[in-house]
């Protein structure tokens, strides 16, 4: 079966979350087991390294017209990589920028010009390289592909035995413009009423996405559910209700060529179940590099990589931070996002520069050092669609403290002293205090070395494949394609 895969993050090639890791990981997958799939993206500025100096366009213009003007991009080829084929929307005057969705904290104010032109243009390129039987669409980014399908490309016999699959990543993000958007992109006004894309006087591309795609999936089966209530809906708990039986949880897998202390090019000393000596000098090394006292060994390091965004209950972390601060341990943390984070983590490492460390920005090499010094990984967000970090964590033997929410929740077992059964620490309400009581168990955990030591094996030894994941993907495209045979 032919997939055509529609994101706006693909790992190498443009990432700023785990979106950008699943679309990386999957369509290599569903390759070994037989499927054609193509992957377009849009060709950012970051894209641009990946490519040789004068890549070759394969389809030189198409024509996007909007209300008052057409554009005119073009698609260049990005080659074949595990056998999957890219191609990238070139659009310079709405792609060649420094940033994939705006300036720190804010939102490029054409974003949906950017998005729509990026789906259409996936849209009629797809008319030349490849009419697939499903597109499986990611994000608000590329949700306007179903909406077009369904509604002004009705008639196009191209598309007749095409179906759609959205992914939702994260439900928090849908992708909200002012009404004037419908006539913007030239869609018809009957189109902008709350059984379709119109949403408090917005127009919602995500909304539209879930309204059209024959399949809505997303990212566990815990938030497949929690997306159905008011807490975690995003005022969007009505319109997936009504696509109940379409909704589906599937649990994203992991790279494990990239994530795996046994092999990881960005770590200083390899370490496995079997001899984990390795792990004593990335945690040294990981404390020299963030200035820190060296530790004894009794001092669990404690790491948090992130972006710092509200969904990532930072908010918890600053009103427990006094006391952590009586407690024998240390933090090193990564992240960049929202200014008020930034500067609570910096004022921290500013006040106890012995014992907390803080990077701020993007750094991929550096995630993966955190990841194989740190001895417990924090992260108490309020709402996690999968999470990726405390999956890396279970495999580098870095004892996840999470929210038992999403993804979290399905992934992270609470440790049972008496059985030694379980690989972290969950705790339920979203309150300081619960989150602080479940870092105590941690660290009363940690003071016993040999059961410690159990902990760390048993989250090591989990595997959260994409073989099986992509497994699951495949079904449900035989099952949407079967609806539009
Ligand atoms: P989300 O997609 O909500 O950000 P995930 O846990 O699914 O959360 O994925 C986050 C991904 O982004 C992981 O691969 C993580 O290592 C990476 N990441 C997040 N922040 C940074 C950062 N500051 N530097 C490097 N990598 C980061
Ligand atoms: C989103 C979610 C995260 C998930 C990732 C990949 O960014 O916030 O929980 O792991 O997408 O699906």
């Amino acid at each position: 079966m032919h997939i055509v895969f529609a994101a706006s993050e693909c790992v190498p090639f443009a990432k700023t979350g785990g979106l950008a890791d699943v679309v990386g990981a999957l369509p290599p997958e569903l390759v070994k087991l037989g499927h054609k799939v193509t992957v377009y993206l849009p060709l950012y500025q970051q894209v641009r390294k990946h490519l040789p100096d004068a890549p070759t366009t394969v389809i030189p213009s198409i024509t996007i017209p909007f209300e008052f003007y057409n554009r005119f991009p073009s698609i260049v080829d990005g080659g074949q990589r595990a056998g999957v084929q890219y191609y990238f929307v070139n659009c310079p005057e709405l792609f060649d920028r420094p940033e994939l969705y705006g300036p720190k904290g804010s939102e490029y104010p054409d974003n949906a010009e950017r998005f729509a032109l990026f789906s259409r243009a996936v849209v009629e390129a797809s008319k030349l390289l490849g009419v697939p039987e499903v597109f499986h669409v990611h994000d608000w980014q590329a949700a306007l592909i179903p909406v077009y399908l369904r509604t002004t490309y009705y008639y196009d016999p191209a598309f007749q035995h095409s179906s759609t699959i959205l992914t939702v990543h994260n439900a928090g993000y849908q992708g909200w413009f002012p009404p004037k958007t419908t006539e913007q992109l030239l869609f018809p006004w009957d189109l902008f009423t709350m059984d379709k894309l119109e949403h408090f006087d917005t127009f919602n591309f995500l909304k539209g996405g879930i309204v059209y795609s024959d399949l809505v999936t997303t990212v566990s089966k815990k938030y497949a559910e929690e997306i159905r209530t008011v807490e975690f809906g995003n005022n969007l708990e009505n319109v997936f209700n009504r696509r109940g039986a379409d909704l589906r949880g599937i649990l994203n897998g992991v790279d494990y060529t990239e994530w795996n202390p046994a092999t990881d090019k960005h770590i200083p000393a390899h370490f496995t179940p079997q001899d984990l000596t390795g792990k004593d000098a990335c945690r040294n090394e990981l404390v020299a590099e963030f200035n820190l006292k060296p530790l004894m060994n009794s001092t669990p390091l404690l790491g948090i990589v992130s972006r710092f965004a509200s969904q990532k209950g930072f908010d918890m972390i600053a009103q427990i931070a006094a006391s952590l601060d009586q407690r024998d341990l240390a933090l090193v943390v990564l992240g960049s996002g929202e200014g008020s984070y930034e500067r609570f983590f910096r004022n921290w490492a500013a006040a106890r520069p012995d014992r907390v460390g803080v990077s701020i920005g993007y750094n991929d090499a550096l995630a993966h050092r955190i990841e194989a010094g740190a001895d417990i990984f924090l992260m108490p967000s309020r709402y996690e669609p999968c999470g990726l970090n405390q999956i890396y964590s279970l495999k580098y033997g870095t004892v996840p403290v999470v929210r038992a929410t999403g993804g979290l929740d399905d992934t992270i077992d609470e440790w049972e002293p008496s059985t030694q059964q379980g690989t972290g620490f969950k705790f339920l309400g979203y309150s300081p205090a619960d989150l602080l009581a479940a870092i105590d168990r941690a660290l009363a955990a940690y003071a016993k070395p040999n059961s410690w030591h159990r902990l760390m094996l048993n989250g090591m030894g989990k595997e959260y494949s994409w073989a099986i994941a992509a497994k699951e993907y495949a079904t449900l495209y035989d099952e949407a394609a079967a609806r539009r045979v």
